[in-house]
């Protein structure tokens, strides 16, 4: 069931994506790229939605190895997406709201390698909670919650 799930989600986030690419070609670059940055923005709060609980978690809220699993493998079925989103070199406008830094642009194999550890990350991390031990699995947290920050230290705006 579960994975059927995920699977149904990444297919309404690809349809998504498509219906996004058909209106592509009626807008102008500035609105094309206002889209783009709109829809990573939407992928990675997405994302963060589901590491809020896991965080609570690690941070002494009630275990709970189910969720722990199910939002880990969300997101990296999500993570799968964040090289594509951040493929598109949105820097030309200055009045597009990013926090994303131009070095992304001519970085993409270091976005795909810090992708890649996230996604690992996650899976190690569900695994763990799949054992249902919650020292294991939180033992995982800190090398899963690490590779976001790993990625955004080198290629976001450090506004924390
Ligand atoms: C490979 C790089 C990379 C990884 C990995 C990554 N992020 Fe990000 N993230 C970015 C970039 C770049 C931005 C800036 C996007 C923008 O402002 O256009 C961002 C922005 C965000 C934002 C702000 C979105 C907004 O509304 O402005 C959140 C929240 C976020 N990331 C959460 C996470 C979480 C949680 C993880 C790990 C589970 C993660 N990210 C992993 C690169 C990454």
């Amino acid at each position: 069931m579960r994975k059927i799930a995920i699977l149904l989600s990444a297919i309404a986030m690809i349809a998504s994506s498509m219906v996004f690419t058909s209106y592509a070609q009626d807008m102008t670059p500035e609105e094309q790229a206002a889209a783009a940055v709109d829809q990573r923005k939407s992928l990675f709060k997405t994302i963060r939605y589901n590491l809020g609980p896991i965080a609570g978690m690690a941070q002494g809220a009630p275990f709970d190895a189910e969720v722990a699993e199910r939002n880990a493998r969300r997101i990296a079925v999500m993570a799968t997406m964040i090289p594509e989103m951040l493929a598109v070199d949105t820097s030309a406008f200055d009045n597009i709201e990013t926090t994303a830094l131009d070095s992304i642009w001519d970085n993409q194999d270091d976005i795909a390698a810090k992708t890649q550890a996230l996604i690992d990350n996650a899976n190690a991390f569900a695994d763990a909670a799949a054992t249902g031990e919650m020292g294991a699995t939180l033992g995982a947290f800190r090398a899963f919650g690490g590779s976001c920050g790993n990625c955004h230290d080198t290629y976001r705006v450090d506004n924390d």
